[in-house]
């Protein structure tokens, strides 16, 4: 299993960070992208994977929530940060209506500006989307040739019609273990090697561990979900969603 997602640069994880990574290793996790989310955590990030250089891979990039007046010398850090180092993509950008609607026009801008390095530097993008499925889709459109993964994917089939149309990844986490979630009927329609397994630590624990602070080998019980949805076995989930992780990152 590959975590495509996991911000283990948090402060939950720094006091017992070799045992939690030997743990992930142990339950058959092989490799945990760490995004960042604005500029001090181009610090973070690459403080954490300097550790674990084979097994945890950064990215970098300037979150929705975290865009506010300081956008522009945030997003120049982040643009030396990757113009030093081999990022495995630009993220997690995207747009977020939920909390704080203040700085919409910002955020596209900032996303906008994301998707444009992206291109010109050949990397996948990681996109956060809350409550903004219309303008992130018009914006996405603007950059035909993008590549990436429409992170905690939770919309309806039409959405992900149009996202697999545009060759994005969907990345599914802990909510498909949620009661009641819809995302079950969704990705009937959506083939296997369009899914990427992804945790958003130390958010989005799956059931049981719902609350909890999430770990990367909690995704078996993802993928046991993913195994009853497309009647296969589990380790043909786990087989599937890492060589297509290994495709999208890794371009293997
Ligand atoms: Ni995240």
């Amino acid at each position: 299993m590959i975590d495509t997602h996991a911000h283990i640069d948090d402060s939950q994880y720094q006091e017992d960070f070799d045992a939690f990574i030997a743990a992930q290793k142990q339950a058959g996790v092989q490799r945990i992208i760490v995004p960042g989310i604005n500029a001090d955590s181009v610090a973070s990030v690459a403080d954490v994977c300097s550790r674990y250089p084979d097994f945890l891979f950064p990215a970098a990039g300037l979150h929705p929530e975290e865009v506010k007046e300081d956008w522009a010398s945030q997003l120049q850090t982040i643009s030396s940060a990757l113009d030093s180092y081999d990022y495995i993509a630009i993220g997690e950008i995207g747009l977020d209506y939920y909390w704080d609607r203040t700085y919409v026009n910002e955020q596209k801008e900032v996303l906008r500006r994301q998707l444009a390095w992206a291109l010109d530097r050949d990397k996948p993008v990681i996109i956060h989307s809350r409550e903004a499925t219309d303008d992130i889709l018009s914006i996405l459109r603007e950059f035909p040739g993008l590549q990436g993964v429409f992170h905690c994917f939770t919309g309806s089939r039409e959405t992900a019609d149009i996202l697999l149309k545009m060759g994005f990844y969907l990345g599914i986490g802990g909510v498909l273990t949620f009661k009641n979630c819809k995302l079950r009927e969704t990705l009937a329609t959506v083939p296997l090697d369009r899914i990427l397994l992804e945790t958003d630590s130390p958010y989005m624990a799956p059931v049981p561990y719902r609350g909890k602070r999430n770990e990367s080998r909690f995704m078996i019980h993802v993928a046991q979900l993913l195994s009853d949805v497309y009647q296969v076995p589990v380790h043909t989930i786990d087989k599937a969603t890492t060589a297509n992780a290994l495709r999208l990152f890794w371009k293997k």
